[in-house]
């Protein structure tokens, strides 16, 4: 087989999701479960919102998480979520905080990449890694211009996605690791867990593929989360090229520099005059 040296690049950059692109996020109860302990990222966020205020937009809302956290903390959050199962379980999440919490929560089911809210916000936040669901540069570009016309004057981007890992970005794809067993929340039903990568050096989209096997004997069914990578200088140009200037760029929550121990990277940006 010969390799196609003239790609139309165009193409590659306007192509649609990728077939598993939100697969992950169509067991939101299962989500929920799977992330309960992750809580690196509050603190960094609560953060921003008492520096910058609100009424603050989170992208990609998930089940309300950081919306959640945002409005117990006093702020008004408008959280734009593409997922109805993740905005389905945000809405029961919320039916169970105190009424003065839910108050400040409006849920918007919609895309990040077309962003029309007729509304401006001091701060517009992308946490854990919601951009790495923008697949090609068509893509970052949409919702780079949907956050600078929803921004106030002086407002502030903060976002935070994975570091690159060249570990898992070499993995031959069809091995599977970590085999652990796990619950299901609703079903009950106890499997046992395990991931495979799958790197594609084009795209730079890595898919993981969990394999969850049933502990009484049935069919193994799977998950995928299938997310882009960004390498620091990549992210540095996108925003620069599309209007941002980067006012911290770090290897964590608490400024981390950007190293071999480094997991996420995470950004502070406003609009450059
Ligand atoms: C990893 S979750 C993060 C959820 C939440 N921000 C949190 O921190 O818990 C990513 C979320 O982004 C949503 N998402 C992915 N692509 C999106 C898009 N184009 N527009 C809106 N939401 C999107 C997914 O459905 C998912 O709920």
């Amino acid at each position: 087989m010969t390799r196609d040296a003239t790609k139309d690049v165009t193409k590659a950059a306007t192509k649609p999701d990728p077939p598993h692109a939100l697969d992950h996020y169509r067991d939101a109860a299962y989500y929920d479960h799977a992330y309960r302990r992750y809580r690196d990222d509050l603190a960094f966020y609560v953060e921003m919102a008492t520096a910058f205020g609100g009424p603050i937009l989170e992208l990609g809302g998930g089940t309300g998480r950081i919306s959640l956290a945002l409005a117990r903390a006093g702020h008004e959050v408008v959280m734009v979520e593409r997922m109805p199962s993740m905005l389905a379980r945000a809405a029961r999440r919320l039916a169970k905080a105190p009424r003065a919490v839910r108050a400040r929560v409006t849920t918007r089911e919609g895309d990040l990449r077309a962003l029309a809210l007729g509304q401006t916000f001091p701060l517009v936040i992308g946490p854990f890694n919601v951009l790495q669901h923008l697949y090609t540069r068509d893509d970052v570009e949409r919702a780079l211009r949907g956050v600078r016309e929803h921004l106030a004057p002086g407002g502030r981007f903060a976002f935070d996605v994975l570091l690159p890992e060249p570990g898992a970005m070499s993995r031959d794809p069809s091995r599977f690791y970590k085999n652990r067993a796990i619950l299901h929340p609703t079903t009950r039903q106890r499997s046992d867990y395990a991931e495979a990568f799958d790197y594609d050096h084009d795209t730079q989209i890595l898919t993981t593929v969990i394999r969850f096997t049933p502990r009484d004997g049935g069919a193994p069914h799977y998950d995928r989360l299938t997310q882009r990578q960004f390498f620091p200088r990549e992210l540095e140009a996108l925003l620069h090229y599309n209007g941002f200037e980067i006012l911290r760029h770090d290897g964590g929550f608490t400024g981390e520099p950007i190293d071999e121990l480094a997991e996420s990277q995470v950004v502070l940006a406003r609009p450059r005059p």
